[in-house]
């Protein structure tokens, strides 16, 4: 797996990057060998097409890459990567045909279509390399490659291999590698130091329920990043159906994405006072479950009715955030696999995300498209308010019905958040078939956009 440019001093092969409605004027102005050779080939410019074109003695001289028409590149998050994944092993600079406006997605983008999980068996990656074009932040693009790489392990890993336990060993590896400090707080633990949701979710599952923190940097605005680390969602004891259950070695997708954006933080040292919180369990089944009908009392005093053992994410997050918002931060980042509603809604593509500041939500919208990474604002509705009040309880995990199944769980969280500015991303961290740069299976949704938007959300 090579997430970095190929040195500037390596041999490399010029590539002609070409759209199709400009492949006829660039063969004009070809010398009449490589004209005649580029219009026997078959190649049309189609997105994804390559081709190497020969010098006199038969040594590849130039590389071309086929662009395909707007509609098409509109379709991709990475275009060029397409290309990129077709081209023989070898190192190529690019020599025309990419605005300035696309290079550092495209950049980006050949720079992912390195990334491979092959922990459990080899994979073929892409082998083509690319050296840096000019005046490209290559630092920044090799830091967000790495973060993205990251989250995409973690997230791949089965729950046999990324339970509580190898989550918080992620957490304790990234906060040394950075000079963070990270501390634990574990199983009984959390019942001494009033995290009872966090225990009460976690409490029947062989890895002991924990929550995770890491502190980094010491000036500037305070950000604090809470992350759902459900590292296995059975449901409880309102079990998932299997198909429903497949899946959810993933649910602890939140957790990896504000890991993958700590990662970044700290890589580009960003003067900022970091704090990252990560309630880490497993949502299990066994005699000491919770239950449907248990009412819980959260760290912050408020009642929870259960309704739905499934709508577990919310109950840990809760008690986080409570911690989150003590410490009066400049901003609150939440990011959790939090509802299927939230598919239902928006798919599997878009990342969407609440907030009750403006100039947040433009900021993030502005920098998504920036930053190759897709958000979508939604709406805490206050007329929903009542959907999550139950009657017996302050709060209903799981409203019966479940319309606007999506906004009642952000509508639930933001009741925990309610001294600090907060935004709140209900992602869903997998690709379902692979596209050019983005491998199947886990993946990075938000933490690019917030990254670009984080200096004018803290006034960096
Ligand atoms: N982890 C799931 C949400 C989920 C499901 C995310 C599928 C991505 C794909 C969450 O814990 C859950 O089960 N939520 C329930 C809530 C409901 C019971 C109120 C859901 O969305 O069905
Ligand atoms: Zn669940
Ligand atoms: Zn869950």
């Amino acid at each position: 797996m090579t997430l970095s440019f190929a040195p500037a001093s390596d041999p490399s092969l010029p590539l002609h990057v070409i759209a199709q409605s400009d492949l006829e004027s660039w063969i004009s102005d070809q010398p009449g060998s490589v004209a005649t050779w580029v219009e026997h080939s078959g190649f049309t410019a189609g997105l994804g097409q390559t081709l190497l074109i020969p010098d006199a003695d038969g040594a590849p001289s130039m590389a071309l890459a086929g662009y395909g028409k707007p509609a098409g590149r509109a379709r991709k998050r990475f275009p060029l990567a397409a290309a990129a994944e077709a081209l023989p092993k070898g190192t190529y600079r690019i020599a025309s045909g990419l605005s300035d406006d696309v290079l550092e997605t495209e950049c980006l983008g050949w720079l992912l279509t390195g990334y491979s999980f092959d922990r459990y068996a080899s994979q073929s990656a892409a082998k083509a390399r690319l050296v840096a074009p000019d005046g490209l932040d290559v630092a920044r693009l090799e830091v967000l490659a790495k973060a993205e790489a990251l989250i995409r392990d973690l997230v791949n890993t089965p729950a046999s291999d990324m339970g509580p336990d190898q989550l918080q060993a992620a957490s304790e590896a990234l906060a040394q590698e950075f000079g963070a400090s990270c501390s634990v707080i574990a199983g009984n633990d959390l019942l001494d130091q009033n995290f009872p949701m966090i225990h009460t979710v976690g409490r029947a599952a062989a890895q002991a329920p924990r929550l995770i923190e890491m502190n980094w940097g010491d000036a500037g605005p305070k950000l604090t990043l809470v992350g759902k680390g459900v590292c296995f969602d059975t449901g409880g004891l309102n079990l998932k159906p299997g198909s429903s259950m497949g899946l959810m070695k993933k649910d602890m997708g939140g957790a990896a994405n504000v890991l993958g954006l700590a990662r970044m933080i700290m890589a580009l040292n960003l003067p900022l006072q970091l704090r990252v919180l990560i309630p880490a369990v497993e949502n299990s089944v066994a005699g000491n479950a919770f239950r449907p009908g248990d009412i819980l009392t959260s760290r912050k005093g408020l009642t929870v009715e259960i309704n739905n053992t499934d709508a577990e994410g919310r109950l840990v997050l809760a008690d986080a955030l409570a911690l989150a918002d003590e410490g009066k931060p400049d901003l609150v980042i939440s990011m959790a696999t939090l509802t299927g509603a939230a598919r239902v809604a928006v798919g599997a593509d878009l990342a969407p995300f609440y907030t009750d500041s403006d100039k947040a939500a433009d900021a993030l919208t502005h920098a998504a498209r920036a930053a190759a990474d897709p958000v979508w604002r939604m709406p805490f509705h206050e007329p929903y308010e009542g959907m999550i009040e139950p009657g017996i309880a302050d709060l209903d995990n799981a409203p019966a019905g479940g319309f606007a199944g999506s906004i009642t769980a952000a509508l639930f969280l933001r009741r925990f958040a309610v001294d600090s500015p907060y935004i709140h991303f209900d992602i869903y961290s997998w690709q379902r078939s692979k596209e050019p740069g983005r491998s199947k299976g886990g993946l990075g949704q938000g933490p690019r956009a917030l990254l670009t938007a984080l200096p004018e959300m803290l006034g960096l």
